[in-house]
């Protein structure tokens, strides 16, 4: 496997890349979840480069950055044993050369709501660090997680929009054991938290069970996740029902009119911010 921390060696063995190149973005601390982009990866493409890269751009000042695990050796191990290709680990300045001015990446529609609202610059940051990744790397195909469901919907419309001829897989959330969606963030939970945290999966299975038995009333479904999460003391910073390509309001729940929906929630557990979604179709 070869390690690239600068764009030159990066293109050096991108240009012996054999076949479909496919690439799994990510910002390193590889748990589970990344594990199965990979697994996906090596399906869909026979050269699997990884990126790694905690990217500053997509990060608030007050937010997480500097204490955002960075297990370097562990992820390399983890690489390895996964049958990489290649590890792309640019650092900052090699993504963002201090003499370079900066471009600016957006899907505004998208990006302001949810995530969007406690995170206003987050997908700004996650769309250009993404379109420099595809412009550096140039795979086919890039696999990413649907449990960031809206920035699963940022990435594909900005692929639309600016003519990526790259294939958007979008892989499932993968879970622990009790429901709990695999995050890198989760390595902050305390004892205790970690058990509070479960109310984001068990809320988005309360709506599951609601509109599966019939619940028309979107209010009525976000008002009982809300609940289920505040009764196991998660801070709700939104616990919604949208339609799910487009992410727009459901007037009513009638799946066989409107298509999938999807449950999306985010709560801060202790100091530690979670999100989680499901889609909910009509058959179930
Ligand atoms: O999902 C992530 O880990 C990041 O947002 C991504 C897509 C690697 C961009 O930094």
């Amino acid at each position: 496997m070869w390690i690239a921390n600068d764009i030159s060696t990066l293109r050096d063995h991108r240009a012996k890349a054999h076949g479909r190149v496919a690439l799994v973005p990510t910002m390193g601390a590889l748990h589970d979840g990344h594990l199965s982009l990979i697994k996906r990866a090596h399906e869909i493409g026979h050269t699997v480069i990884v990126s790694l890269f905690v990217n500053p751009t997509q990060f608030a000042p007050h937010e997480d950055l500097e204490k955002y695990p960075r297990p370097f050796k562990e992820d390399v191990k983890k690489c390895l044993a996964a049958q990489v290709d290649g590890l792309f680990a640019p650092t900052v300045d090699a993504m963002y050369p201090p003499e370079v001015l900066s471009s600016e990446v957006n899907i505004p529609e998208l990006a302001k709501e949810l995530e969007g609202a406690s995170r206003p610059t987050h997908f700004a940051g996650v769309c250009r660090v993404v379109a420099k990744l595809f412009n550096m790397v140039k795979p086919h195909a890039a696999c990413f997680g649907s449990k960031d469901y809206q920035q699963l919907a940022v990435i594909r419309a900005m692929v639309e929009d600016l003519a990526f001829d790259i294939q958007i897989e979008a892989c499932p959330t993968i879970r622990e054991a009790d429901g709990l969606a695999m995050s890198s963030r989760n390595v902050y939970l305390q004892e205790d938290e970690r058990h509070h945290a479960l109310g984001l999966s068990k809320a988005l299975s309360e709506a599951q069970q609601m509109i599966q038995a019939g619940e028309s009333d979107p209010l009525i479904v976000e008002r009982a996740m809300q609940q289920v999460m505040t009764a196991h003391h998660v801070a709700v910073d939104y616990a919604v029902i949208r339609h799910a390509q487009t992410l727009r309001q459901l007037d009513s729940l009638n799946l066989q009119v409107t298509g999938s929906a999807v449950a999306l929630v985010a709560g801060k557990v202790g100091n530690v911010r979670l999100i989680d979604n499901r889609v909910i179709d009509a058959d179930g």
